[in-house]
């Protein structure tokens, strides 16, 4: 049986896509599986934290003992988040792939066609960066994000850190197709203030174990010192 030395901890883990309805029958969403953050919420429950999942649309199963909050757009995310973090979280992990714009306005009928025209025009406006808002609403004793990028991974995953006020980074490079969205397996790059740490590639239920055993040493160094 595993060592239950995070009991009393809660973390709080936001997974899978985020989905902005266009009318009542279309919505912008992304490939994101959820796959990582649940993998990460299943790790930390069983060391024992009380896990609350706040998650996209996905085809996964509950991991057993999480509180799974399900929500649809980046807006019901946000509020499920704060909601969910009333008294201060221990952690907070943002795994969610959050939709970067939602429409203006959304349209209460289903939008029709118009004979006229070959083209259609929507207009889309920012969805609310929720990490950022948490970490500067301090929400969370640790505060922990992705960073998806293409091209120059480690620099940009560098200045997302200390832009959005988080702890911890997790670096990944999407353009791999071997690793990342949709894979079973991902290969990471961990950056706090002090420390750079590549663990092996590895099965995404196994990097998990390794990330929250990161991240529980980080915050029992801020108990410490
Ligand atoms: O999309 P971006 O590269 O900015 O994502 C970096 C981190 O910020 C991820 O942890 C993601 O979950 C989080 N994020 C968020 N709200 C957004 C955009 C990203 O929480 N609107």
């Amino acid at each position: 049986r595993q060592e239950q030395d995070l009991l009393g901890q809660h973390w709080v883990i936001t997974a899978g896509p985020t989905m902005e309805a266009i009318d009542p029958v279309r919505y912008i969403s992304n490939h994101s599986s959820g796959k990582m953050g649940y993998a990460l919420a299943a790790a930390a429950n069983a060391r024992g934290a009380s896990v609350t999942l706040i998650s996209g649309p996905v085809q996964l199963p509950s991991p057993q003992g999480v509180q799974v909050v399900p929500v649809k757009s980046a807006d019901a995310m946000l509020a499920a988040c704060v909601n969910a973090m009333t008294s201060q979280a221990d952690v907070f992990i943002g795994a969610a792939a959050v939709a970067d714009f939602k429409m203006k306005t959304v349209c209460d009928q289903k939008m029709k066609k118009q004979a006229d025209s070959d083209e259609l025009t929507l207009t889309l406006v920012k969805n609310p960066d929720i990490i950022a808002t948490l970490a500067q609403q301090n929400r969370a004793k640790t505060m922990v994000g992705f960073a998806a990028e293409t091209h120059n991974v480690l620099e940009y995953a560098k200045s997302k850190r200390e832009r959005k006020g988080l702890d911890i980074i997790i670096a990944n490079d999407v353009s791999r197709t071997d690793i990342g969205f949709n894979q079973d397996s991902n290969q990471v790059t961990v950056i706090s203030a002090n420390d750079t740490w590549t663990p092996d590639k590895a099965a995404k239920s196994d990097l998990a174990v390794q990330l929250v055993d990161f991240i529980q040493h980080h915050l029992s160094n801020l108990h410490s010192s």
